[in-house]
């Protein structure tokens, strides 16, 4: 199995360091070693990845990832929008990357949109939506104050 990681898009929801913390390490480097775990778990973690940060690729035979039966879009409470399909975003120099998980900011107030950057969690942004458990974790060690980003020890070094 292969696991990739984009920084930039990770809202710190911590479902991985919570789901299989053998596999998943914040102060170890690599901090990801997918094997360490069972590929079924690991690739069930990952897709609780709301931010599509974690993706994968099965070489064991098991099933990649897929979302055939459509897209679905879920207003988190004061957050951004949860969405769960093939989501192709187009970037400003005209590239398209396709992603199986987003969070789309819907604050506004987010630097690197379409994305969420939670910034949404100190511009006092409200509305309605599907009340999302946060569970406290090493990047997450307050409801309201995720990691600042230049402080992730999983920043690329
Ligand atoms: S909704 Fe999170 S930054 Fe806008």
């Amino acid at each position: 199995m292969e696991v990739s990681f984009d920084l930039d898009i990770c809202i710190h929801v911590a479902e991985c360091l919570r789901g299989e913390p053998n596999v998943f390490k914040l102060q170890r480097r690599p901090w990801v070693l997918p094997d360490e775990g069972d590929a079924d778990v690991v690739a069930a973690v990952i897709e609780r990845c709301p931010s599509g940060a974690l993706q994968y690729r099965r070489f064991d035979g098991g099933p990649q990832e897929s979302h055939t039966s459509g897209t679905t879009v879920t207003p988190m409470r004061d957050g951004p929008l949860l969405v769960v399909g093939e989501i192709q975003v187009t970037h400003e120099d005209g590239t398209v990357e396709t992603l199986p998980r987003a969070s789309l900011c819907r604050c506004g107030d987010s630097k690197v949109k379409p994305f969420c950057d939670n910034s949404h969690l100190t511009s006092g942004f409200r509305a309605p939506g599907v009340k999302f458990k946060i569970h406290l974790s090493p990047v997450r060690l307050e409801l309201d104050k995720p990691m600042a980003k230049a402080l992730d020890p999983r920043a690329a070094s």
